[in-house]
C-alpha cells in the first residue's frame, strides 16, 4: 500500500471551512494504484489513480470498516479486501447499492495533488 502524509507547510486556509491539504505528487501515484492519506486531525482518506483521473474518498468501508486504500482497484471501482463490497470511486456509490462513501474534490497543480476536505 501506498501511503501519503500531507505537507502541513502547504496547508491552506480562506474564510470558508474549505481546506486543500497539499499530499504529495501525482507521478507517485500511478495509474491503477491507490493510497492512504493521514490527515492532521488523525482521520484518513484514500486517493486513487484511475486512467490519470484522480479521486479521493473517506478510506474506511462503512461495513466494518477496513481501510479502502488496501483494496482493489479495477477501473473506478475499489473492493473492499475483507469482504468484498464495492464502491464508484469517482461518486462514492456502493455497487449495487448501499451506504455511500464520502468523496472529496482533488486537485491537480503543477503535478502536486491537493484535497480538498
Ligand atoms: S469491511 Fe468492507 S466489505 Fe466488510
Amino acid at each position: 500500500m501506498d501511503s501519503f502524509v500531507p505537507n502541513l507547510d502547504n496547508f491552506t486556509e480562506d474564510c470558508s471551512t474549505v481546506h486543500a491539504i497539499t499530499i504529495g505528487n501525482a507521478q507517485d501515484l500511478t495509474v491503477g494504484r491507490c493510497a492512504r492519506v493521514q490527515l492532521p486531525d488523525g482521520d484518513e482518506l484514500a486517493v486513487f489513480n484511475v486512467d490519470g483521473e484522480f479521486h479521493a474518498t473517506e478510506n474506511f468501508c462503512p461495513h466494518k470498516g477496513a481501510p479502502l486504500s488496501e483494496g482493489t482497484l479495477s477501473g473506478h471501482v475499489i473492493e473492499c479486501q475483507w469482504h468484498g463490497w464495492q464502491f464508484d470511486v469517482r461518486n462514492g456509490n456502493c455497487i449495487p447499492a448501499g451506504p455511500q462513501l464520502k468523496v472529496y474534490p482533488v486537485i491537480l497543480e503543477d503535478g502536486v495533488l491537493k484535497i480538498e476536505i
